[in-house]
């Protein structure tokens, strides 16, 4: 609980890479400390910046239904963050050196957190958190773990909900994902 704040509130502080400069507010992520889910996004956007929540603009509204039809409840079952915690101007990818500034903060997240599943969103979560350059349509349908945790944490692979709403086909890809992350997170429990 104490560790959690203080991870917050060092977050809110943070002054370790340019994007602090052009911020309105850090986005550290929303959900419950103890969620058993912790999904993963590359950046914040305009509206997250001007909320200071993950995902709340239009790819949200697509990955917060697919969660539900998924099962899951947003609020309560899920941790949701991204790979860096400030928005990079006019939503341009973060730089290596920006998201490598940013990477302690959800390293700490993860261990915090210690999730039963861990779904990432997109190329630049996945490629930033399993350190490949591997496509997402090479990465998904695998369970891979994250690398650095004692207790071996499944991570599965997806299209980023951006990317799903201009390719409205690959939903079905990306359901298939959302199916295999159910079934790997039941087993990580049971
Ligand atoms: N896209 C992301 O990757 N993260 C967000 O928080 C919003 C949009």
């Amino acid at each position: 609980e104490d560790a959690w704040a203080a991870l917050q509130a060092e977050v809110a502080d943070c002054r370790r890479c340019g994007l602090c400069e052009t911020r309105r507010n850090t986005v550290f992520g929303t959900g419950p400390a103890t969620a058993r889910w912790m999904l993963i996004g590359e950046a914040p956007g305009a509206e997250e910046d001007a909320r200071g929540e993950p995902f709340v603009g239009a790819a949200g509204q697509l990955l917060t239904q697919m969660l539900v039809a998924a099962g899951l409840a947003r609020e309560s079952d899920v941790f949701i963050t991204n790979i860096v915690k400030c928005r990079p101007p006019g939503n341009r990818n973060p730089e290596p050196a920006e998201a490598h500034a940013c990477e302690p903060f959800l390293r700490r997240q993860i261990e915090l957190v210690q999730p039963d599943l861990i779904l990432l969103l997109g190329r630049v979560a996945a490629q930033g958190v399993l350190g490949t350059d591997a496509s997402i349509a090479g990465l998904r349908q695998r369970v891979h773990h994250y690398p650095g945790e004692q207790r071996r944490i499944p991570v599965v692979c997806t299209y980023h909900p951006a990317y799903l709403l201009r390719n409205l086909p690959d939903k079905r890809k990306s359901w298939e994902d959302l199916c295999l992350a159910v079934d790997v997170a039941s087993r990580s429990t049971a």
